[in-house]
């Protein structure tokens, strides 16, 4: 049996089946994702209930807003360095227990300084498992399946966004805040109880020297695979390399220069292109669209935004492994593009026009070109950027730096989203929103020129034969130059 096996870490096993250990593996990054989307999007509907039971200033609704993501800043960061030292595993139900606690306290807090705390323990437990799942997800899964379960990361995240939205529609007595947020203790109890019986990596088991337990841990997720040739592999690439020695110094080291640079453009492209703005506001944009009463901004909220967000992830989930990143990635930018320049358009014809007639019963004509505008805009990231980014952060680094370089990547994200989502309604007030709409697309041109020229495809390599990409001067001329692309 062992010798028909080929030298490759990766290829998918000889039956190609997917056992019951390798679903769990999926089960555990559903379950990371979930926690993840509903936290982005629970705070929407649950903050005017936070507001009047503690009679908030605008500084401190903010704070309440955001800290959730600086909180998750701060875990990205340090979740690489956990999951270099204590393993992948571990890290895992670290983040889960941290987030669980976080969510009680939220749920039980007496005022707002314990709010507060509650919730930067949450984001910290959200960055942390953002973070330690994909990785996890992306070193078990066989290379056939790996953008799959990096992309159903997403699809989680996209489910847990419309959770959200649905409980917050749905929940709407006084008091029903603490409900919403401490529901996110649900999937965080689910994430412990499924990733204890999990086994690590064997590529991290096999950086710590564990040759047995990586066996061990490779024989039980994927049962139909040349263990030894396997391993083999994962050891050569992994030679001379010890994780623990791989330093932030060497994550910024010339030698990583151009993956770095991929993880953080594909990073900055993802959250400077306005979807965090949308996913959080996009009440108040649908309000300034003339959806007069807060029920209609809701629904065109819950299910023109979180529900098509849901949908069209799919599409990534069911396509990215064989179209590959970078058609996923271009093909979504032109569909945001366009619909970002149109909802400029129509902001700016919306704002020349009267709008004064908004509250007469629905929507204008403007109005609802905007709501199909952001149906495209969401849809075209929920099949590009949304999941592949994160297939891609999670893939590019050579292993022995993976996890740091993945969590600074991840923590780039966070940042950047925080940015946005702090700054986006003073842009508004600033510079005007179709302006933003603009500055939005603007930045969305720059991301497809920047992708088509430096981010390599990546699309049914193993994470072995990615390392050796980054050997070329150029990858990207490289790969189309060898007509791969
Ligand atoms: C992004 C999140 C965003 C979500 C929307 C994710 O890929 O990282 O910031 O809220 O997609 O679906």
């Amino acid at each position: 049996m062992a010798t028909e096996a080929r030298p490759t870490t990766d290829e998918g096993g000889r039956t190609g089946k997917v056992g019951f250990w390798l679903l769990m593996v999926g089960v555990v990054i559903m379950l990371a994702g979930l926690l993840f989307g509903y936290d982005q999007g629970v705070i929407a509907g649950a903050l005017e209930g936070i507001q009047s039971s503690f009679h908030l200033s605008t500084t401190m609704s903010e704070v309440i807003v955001s800290w959730v993501t600086l909180g998750a800043l701060f875990g990205a960061l340090v979740a690489g360095t956990l999951a270099d030292r204590i393993g992948r595993r571990t890290t895992v139900l670290l983040a889960a227990g941290l987030f669980t606690v976080g969510a009680f306290v939220e749920a039980l807090a007496p005022g707002t300084a314990v709010l507060v705390v509650g919730r930067f323990t949450v984001g910290f437990g959200v960055g942390v498992a953002s973070v330690a799942a994909p990785l996890y997800a992306a070193e078990q899964a066989p290379t056939r399946l790996r953008g799959r379960f990096v992309s159903t990361y997403q699809l989680a995240i996209t489910i847990g966004i419309f959770i959200a939205y649905f409980v917050d529609q749905h929940l709407t007595n006084n008091d029903a805040w603490r409900g919403m947020l401490g529901a996110s203790a649900v999937p965080g109890v689910l994430l412990l109880i499924a990733m204890a019986p999990m086994p690590d990596t064997p590529r991290w088991l096999i950086g710590k020297g564990r040759r047995d337990d990586a066996a061990k841990a490779l024989h039980k997720v994927r049962p139909d695979v040349d263990v030894d040739a396997t391993l083999d592999a994962i050891e050569e690439a992994a030679r001379a390399e010890d994780a623990d020695r791989a330093s932030w110094r060497e994550v910024f080291s010339k030698s990583l220069r151009k993956p770095l640079m991929v993880g953080i453009g594909l990073a900055l492209a993802q959250q400077l292109t306005g979807i965090n703005a949308i996913i959080y506001y996009a009440d108040t944009i649908f309000a300034k669209a003339g959806f007069a009463t807060p029920a209609d901004q809701a629904a065109a909220t819950t299910w023109a935004v979180g529900g098509v967000n849901v949908l069209a992830t799919f599409i990534a989930v069911a396509y990215v492994d064989r179209f590959g990143r970078r058609p996923l990635l271009l093909a979504g930018l032109v569909g945001m593009t366009v619909s970002l320049v149109t909802v400029g358009l129509c902001f700016h014809w919306m704002d020349g026009a009267d709008t004064s007639g908004a509250g007469t019963g629905g929507p204008t004509t403007a109005g609802i070109i905007t709501l199909v505008a952001l149906v495209v805009f969401i849809a075209s990231f929920a099949f590009s950027l949304g999941p592949v980014v994160w297939t891609v952060i999670n893939e590019i680094f050579p292993t022995r730096v993976r996890g740091r370089a993945v969590s600074f990547a991840t923590a780039v994200n966070w940042g950047a989203a925080f940015l946005v989502s702090q700054f986006f309604l003073t842009l508004i007030d600033d510079i005007g929103t179709s302006n933003t709409f603009f500055l939005f697309a603007a930045v969305a041109v720059v991301s497809f020129v920047w992708i088509s020229r430096k981010v390599p495809e990546t699309k049914g390599r193993t994470l072995e034969e990615i390392e050796a990409i980054w050997e070329h001067h150029d990858p990207v001329a490289t790969q189309r130059a060898a007509g791969e692309l």
